[in-house]
């Protein structure tokens, strides 16, 4: 079974390949920059260099491809959500020419929403284009990365963090290392078809004041956490020189996901997983402060 990775250098596929060639797969990877990838990897797993949101060349690195992770990369253009439509518009193209099977596709919870979430929206119509396909196809709705909090180094550093949403609001937060469990494990168990959701909640819901505390802890400096009206944080990434789609985007990430917002699939056994943010933020958080 040829199974493609994409962003095999992201903050999942930099877990999820190792953990392939731990099972014995030799994945194929798709990048646009091979030389970024660690040289070892190269004696275990094929390499093609390829931009997803190039249906072309996708088109072109999976041939004999069957199974695919497929991750939309992160918005670059002051247009964001046009980069999520040019990514879905790759994977569908190689899944029609090429005749892949399966997708497990890296989605978030709020997608289920399909409107009203910012980004998230990008991957709510990756999802039915998915679906449309008519291919075994397993969405994988995660929660909030841990490593978003790398996104904003410079607010932990000085020990405050800023959010527009009310300060004991839970939602789930997961280490993408966590993902790539669930994704591999995705990936190898063959007794699935059909189309499924699963979500990838970390190990429990935490609300911002509770993660100002965890951190507190974990890094050994004080982390408080203030709350901002919308228009303050739009403000704050215009300032900060975002595009205004983007400044969109992303409040509409938070914004789309509060109030009255009930994630489709309750946490359970199945939807938990184990890395806590106490844990993550002493390994990878602390040395970058
Ligand atoms: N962050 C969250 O909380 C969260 C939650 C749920 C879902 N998601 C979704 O997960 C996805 C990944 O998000 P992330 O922020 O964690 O990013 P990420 O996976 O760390 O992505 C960065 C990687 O993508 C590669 N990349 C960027 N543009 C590319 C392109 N056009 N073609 C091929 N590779 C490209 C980059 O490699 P090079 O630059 O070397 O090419 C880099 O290694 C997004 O779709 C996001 O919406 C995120």
């Amino acid at each position: 079974m040829r199974i493609a990775v994409t962003t095999p250098n992201g903050n999942v596929g930099r877990h999820l390949t190792p953990m392939l060639v731990r099972a014995g797969v030799r994945p194929l990877l798709l990048t646009r920059h091979p030389e970024r990838l660690p040289a070892w990897l190269t004696a275990y797993a094929d390499i093609e260099r390829a931009d997803c949101r190039e249906p072309d060349e996708v088109v072109a690195a999976t041939e004999g491809v069957e199974v695919v992770y497929w991750v939309d990369p992160p918005a670059e253009s002051a247009d964001p959500l046009t980069d999520y439509a040019r990514a879905t518009e790759a994977l569908t193209a190689a899944v029609a020419r090429n005749g892949i099977r399966r997708v497990v596709f890296q989605s978030s919870v709020g997608a289920e929403k399909r409107r009203g979430a910012g980004e998230i929206d990008g991957l709510a119509a990756t999802e039915v284009a998915i679906d449309d396909l008519g291919v075994d196809v397993t969405h994988l709705r995660c929660g909030y990365f841990f490593t978003n909090l790398l996104f904003d180094i410079a607010s932990v550093r000085s020990g405050r963090l800023q959010t527009v949403l009310p300060l004991d609001h839970r939602m789930s937060w997961v280490a993408p290392r966590d993902i790539a469990e669930v994704a591999a494990l995705t990936l190898l168990n063959h007794d699935w078809s059909g189309r499924r959701v699963q979500a990838v909640h970390g190990p429990e819901d935490l609300s911002w004041a509770e993660v100002a505390q965890i951190l507190t802890a974990a890094l050994d400096r004080e982390v408080t956490v203030e709350r901002l009206s919308d228009d303050q944080l739009h403000a704050q990434y215009l300032a900060a020189g975002l595009p205004p789609a983007t400044a969109e985007a992303v409040l509409g990430m938070s914004t789309g996901l509060r109030d009255d917002f009930v994630p489709e699939q309750a946490r359970t056994a199945v939807t938990t997983t184990a890395t806590r943010l106490a844990t993550w933020a002493r390994d990878e958080l602390r040395p970058h402060l």
